[in-house]
């Protein structure tokens, strides 16, 4: 866990009104610390409470913010409207830090402390989940939000009520990439045979035109770096400066330069009052098998704590251990920057039960895919991840706007 990570102080606080906040914040020296630092964007980083780490505890009263009827779901991940079973218990689960109470997310509050502001999600299809929660859960303050498009945004929601935008940029590999078939001798291109090159140094066309626009960005890289999205006969070729790299880069070495350059580029690019988190991996829960070998995810409850490894450990070898192992290539390019880590792995890696498995909300969609066990039902363990991403959010605008 890096020592940048922000972490909130006694986030019941928060829940006060801001007046009872000043003066408790100025009668109550222990807190005056963190008033110095109310001009900058910094966090705090030493602090009793560590989001990330703690349990899953059941709540039966807990309930989701929303239903199958929001507007901003994505089919296959509408677990009420699939009719997935046991989805009340699915959600009957509170991630409780170990220290502190991880207040649920107040989308009035929210919304009213980011009024003109804008956030957007840079990334693959599980940045797209976290953001169809987001949507959803903030909808409840702004029955009016409508569809928003532009600046290359693959979906989003712009909230009339408090002048907000909430988006998803889509860049599975964040850098720009396309097919290039191979060119036969007489100078005709196609068939399947090609590469797919990657320039490093390139940002996708998809998130290039948003610096400035955007008060707060949650990036992230990861499912696609595998050889079921790029076949080995139809590989990734990395470029830089329009050259290709040589010799040829394996995968993960093409990972590793990609963060760097990505990494920099936000630094260079993005004005540093900007918020930035990269989202470390939402680990996959495949069992038996991975998800083309009949791989299943058939569990009714979270993992215990000591099987945790076992699922994920490197060493292990399982089919889930991916996650981990790109986590630890992120932490390494992540150091030393102003970009958070959100590190939801941890808490997400308990969460084996809560995938939309079979329920898919299409007959034939095992058959062809398998079972879903990557993503996320919604309502479901997001919702938690939004929580942390709010409240980590307002503890930086929360203090900044007083
Ligand atoms: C809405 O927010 C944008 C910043 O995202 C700001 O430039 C614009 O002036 C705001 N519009 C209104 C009507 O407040
Ligand atoms: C998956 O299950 C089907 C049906 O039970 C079976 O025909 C197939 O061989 C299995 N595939 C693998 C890779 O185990
Ligand atoms: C639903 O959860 C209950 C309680 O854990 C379990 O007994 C049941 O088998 C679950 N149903 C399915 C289809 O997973």
């Amino acid at each position: 866990m890096s020592p940048k990570l922000p972490s909130p102080l006694f986030p019941w606080l928060i829940l006060l009104t801001c007046a009872s906040l000043f003066f408790f914040y100025s009668s109550v020296s222990l807190f005056r610390p963190f008033l110095s630092t109310s001009r900058s964007i910094t966090v705090p980083t030493s602090s009793s409470c560590n989001l990330f780490k703690g349990n899953w505890v059941l709540d039966p009263n807990r309930k989701p913010l929303y239903d199958e009827t929001c507007p901003f779901h994505r089919n296959a991940w509408n677990c009420l409207r699939n009719k997935r079973v046991n989805m009340s218990l699915i959600n009957s689960w509170k991630w409780v830090p170990e220290s502190c109470d991880l207040p649920r997310i107040d989308p009035f509050r929210f919304m009213g402390m980011m009024r003109n502001k804008n956030i957007a999600f840079v990334g693959d299809s599980l940045n797209e989940n976290f953001l169809a929660s987001f949507l959803c859960i903030l909808r409840n303050a702004d029955e009016g939000a409508k569809k928003w498009k532009r600046k290359g945004a693959w979906r989003g929601a712009y909230f009339p009520k408090y002048n907000v935008t909430v988006a998803y940029h889509r860049a599975v590999l964040l850098s720009k990439y396309q097919w290039q078939p191979k060119q036969s001798e007489n100078g005709h291109q196609g068939g399947s045979e090609g590469i797919y090159r990657v320039d490093v140094d390139v940002p996708a066309d998809d998130w290039v035109n948003i610096a400035g626009f955007y008060d707060v960005l949650v990036f992230n890289t990861g499912h696609w770096w595998n050889h079921d999205k790029f076949p080995k006969q139809k590989p990734l070729v990395f470029y830089r400066a329009g050259r290709p790299i040589v010799p040829q880069l394996e995968m993960l070495d093409g990972l590793k330069i990609i963060l760097d350059s990505t990494v920099s580029y936000i630094q260079n690019k993005f004005p540093s009052k900007t918020l930035k988190f990269w989202r470390l991996q939402s680990p996959r829960h495949f069992y038996g098998g991975d998800w083309n070998q009949n791989g299943s995810c058939l569990l009714n409850k979270p993992l215990e704590k000591h099987e945790l490894d076992l699922w994920f450990e490197p060493r292990n070898n399982g089919v889930n251990k991916e996650a981990r192992q790109l986590n630890l290539l992120i932490e390494e390019a992540l150091q030393g920057t102003d970009i958070q880590m959100l590190d939801l792995t941890h808490l997400s890696e308990f969460r084996a039960d809560a995938h939309p498995a079979i329920w898919l909300g299409r007959q034939d969609a095992v058959t062809i895919w398998g079972q879903d066990c990557m993503h996320w039902c919604l309502p479901g363990v997001p919702d938690t991840w939004v929580d942390i991403l709010s409240e980590l959010i307002l503890n930086t605008f929360g203090r900044t706007t007083r």
